[in-house]
């Protein structure tokens, strides 16, 4: 669909939430689809535009989540649809692991031109975050012949078996799949506004780098390390993001004992935290950089680790999947990079993110709930807490907030167990952003008035 549908002008909300077709198609999903999702709100998507989903009753929700950070290039864009029906009418399928395709290398040359570091590199291509993960375990222990891995505490990587054992947001994750991945170590993630060691930045001696050189005193042995994974804004915690200094210094630390950097950008990366990657904010090159998500903005699934070509070299048959950078992904992926740069789309998330930031920090001084605000581009977060200076998770609080802003026709989306993310498509108008962080607002107010 080339031009914007009548529904798609604005939110609007015709009913209950879910309405009787969504509701019933609900029942069914509860029948026979796995328990396992985390299925959060009770909308049913028919059709999507830009920023606006419509759900089976006629429901249109302005999506300021773009789908759980997928649809950066908004729903249905016709670019990327074109590119994707081209290729579908052309070929579907190809043996990429066996035998060769240009989009493939026209893919991975465009991912190591715009990943940090002038070095050659080389690229994988997945089939999701997880994947994209897996890949960056198995080549840093095959490059290094290292064991060991250092990941953080709060940190989400995937659910598959070594992307989970790297991940730690959440004990749900792990319980009774044990044993994992052996060799992972969690160190703190530098949540300051929650620090651990109970220190406030600046003035805080690092204690949580500290803490990493003690681990490598008395529990690590540091030439057991093949490298440290990162999550550069910790995105499934709630959009947490190290103090300038942080990422420097793990750096430094990675130089010091021949680790590999994983920056795991699968949330932040393609331009969400107003700079193409988000190690870029502190001018920090890592040896592999992981993209998913985004990458093909929804049309098909892709992931794709890029590394330093001195690191990536495994040999033949040591990793490789059947669908992994298909053809229909691969020219939706290219559409989408294409599109970034001509619409200049990384500079946009962060103008319109440093202007939402300031709305939000007047919640902040304002509305007692709101423990911190915080972000980079489009990629914010509010923080509940259940009365400002106590810091107690507002975790009810939050939850009433997103039911809240469903109810006026907009999708926000949970982060750690009482922060809300918003994450719109970075195609977002002003005027669409404007609306999001009214109806945010209004929300936040109401709740504020009833806790
Ligand atoms: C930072 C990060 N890494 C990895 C993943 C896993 O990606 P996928 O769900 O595509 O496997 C996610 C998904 O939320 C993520 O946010």
């Amino acid at each position: 669909m080339a031009s914007r549908p009548r529904w798609a002008r604005g939110p609007r909300v015709r009913g209950p939430i879910p309405g009787p077709r969504a509701r019933a198609i609900i029942e069914r999903d509860e029948r026979v689809m796995s328990p396992s999702y985390t299925r959060s709100e009770p909308v049913v998507a028919q059709e999507g535009w830009g920023c606006y989903v419509k759900d089976v009753d006629g429901n249109v929700f302005l999506d300021m989540s773009s789908g759980m950070f997928v649809l950066n290039y908004g729903y249905s864009n016709p670019r990327l649809i074109r590119a994707a029906r081209e290729q579908l009418e052309r070929l579907t399928h190809f043996a990429g692991t066996d035998f060769y395709y240009e989009s493939q290398v026209e893919l991975a040359e465009r991912l190591t031109r715009i990943t940090p570091g002038s070095f050659p590199k080389r690229v994988y291509l997945a089939n999701s975050g997880a994947e994209a993960v897996e890949a960056a375990l198995k080549c840093v222990r095959w490059h290094t012949r290292r064991p060991r891995i250092i990941s953080f505490l709060g940190a989400f990587h995937g659910r598959t078996y070594g992307a989970m054992s790297l991940s730690s947001s959440n004990v749900l994750h792990h319980r009774y799949f044990f044993p994992l991945v052996p060799g992972v170590s969690f160190m703190p993630y530098p949540y300051c506004y929650r620090c651990l060691f109970k220190q406030s930045y600046p003035g805080c001696d690092f204690l949580c780098v500290e803490f990493i050189r003690e681990y490598l005193k008395r529990v690590i042995p540091p030439e057991e390390v093949a490298g440290i994974i990162i999550e550069p804004i910790q995105g499934n915690s709630g959009y947490i993001i190290p103090p300038p200094e942080y990422l420097p210094m793990l750096r430094e630390l990675c130089d010091e004992h021949g680790w590999m950097l994983i920056a795991d950008e699968i949330q932040t990366g393609l331009g969400r935290s107003g700079k193409m990657f988000a190690v870029e904010h502190w001018g920090v090159v890592p040896e592999i950089v992981c993209v998913a998500k985004a990458l093909s903005g929804g049309i098909a699934p892709i992931g794709a680790t890029i590394a330093s070509s001195k690191v990536m070299d495994w040999e033949p048959g040591a990793h490789a999947s059947t669908f992994g950078g298909n053809l229909v992904a691969c020219a939706a992926a290219i559409e989408g990079l294409k599109l970034l740069e001509e619409e200049r789309l990384v500079e946009r998330a962060r103008k319109l993110g440093e202007r939402s930031l300031s709305y939000l920090r007047e919640m902040e001084e304002e509305i007692p709930i709101v423990g911190e605000v915080r972000g980079k581009g489009l990629m914010l977060a509010v923080e509940f807490v259940k009365e400002k200076g106590n810091k107690k998770d507002g975790t009810k609080e939050r939850d009433m907030v997103i039911q809240a802003t469903l109810k006026r026709g907009a999708i926000f989306f949970r982060g750690g167990r009482s922060s809300l993310r918003i994450a719109p498509p970075l195609i977002i108008s002003e005027e669409e952003l404007e609306k999001g962080l009214t109806i945010l607002r209004e929300a936040v107010e109401e709740v504020a008035k009833k806790c």
